[in-house]
């Protein structure tokens, strides 16, 4: 597992299950306002991982490829914040992204984003977010690269790193 930079974790999962429990990892230190920008191809393991960040930051509901929805709300037992799950996929234009009023939730203080399929729209991502890319490797192996942006997450991606790999 090298570290690239500080800014910059990596990681090789070896198997789907692996990848879930690093996703509920990272769910368990989230706050409202937090931005996850999922980035790869068909089968990467972005929902994957997705599910394991809904577990882990405790959503009701699990957390399902919303590919024929653009997003779908979670919530939680311990307060009122929501985890929006989205994914661009099924986007045809820009235009549709703009309807969806995520000004409104991206980076609100109440809610948590993490969004599949982010580099269709690069653009609409507040400063504050963390980037991640998966890479299919073979079968059952991924690379993930997680890239922090802005202080908060950067702050998030130091805790999530002591939490993985202990410094
Ligand atoms: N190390 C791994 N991490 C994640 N998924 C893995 C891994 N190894 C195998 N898989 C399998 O790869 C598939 C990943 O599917 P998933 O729906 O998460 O991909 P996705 O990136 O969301 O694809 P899509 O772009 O279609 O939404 C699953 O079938 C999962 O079991
Ligand atoms: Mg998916």
């Amino acid at each position: 597992m090298p570290i690239l930079s500080q800014d910059t974790l990596e990681f090789i999962s070896r198997n789907a299950d692996q990848t879930r429990r690093l996703g509920a990892r990272l769910g368990t230190l989230l706050v409202g306002g937090d931005v996850i920008a999922l980035e790869g191809d068909l089968g990467s393991g972005k929902t994957v991982l997705a599910q394991g960040i809904g577990r882990g930051w405790g959503a009701n509901t699990p957390l399902i490829s919303p590919t024929f929805v653009l997003m779908r709300r979670h919530l939680r037992l311990q307060n009122n914040h929501r985890l929006y799950h989205i994914d661009f996929y099924r986007l045809e234009a820009t235009t549709e992204i703009e309807n969806l009023g995520l000004e409104e939730l991206l980076g609100e203080p109440d809610i948590v984003c993490v969004v599949e399929w982010a580099d269709r729209a690069p653009h609409i991502f507040p400063e504050e977010h963390l980037w991640v890319t998966l890479r299919w490797l073979d079968e059952f192996r991924r690379t993930l690269t997680f890239r922090a942006q802005g202080k908060r997450h950067n702050t998030l991606l130091e805790q999530f790193r002591k939490e993985i790999i202990g410094r």
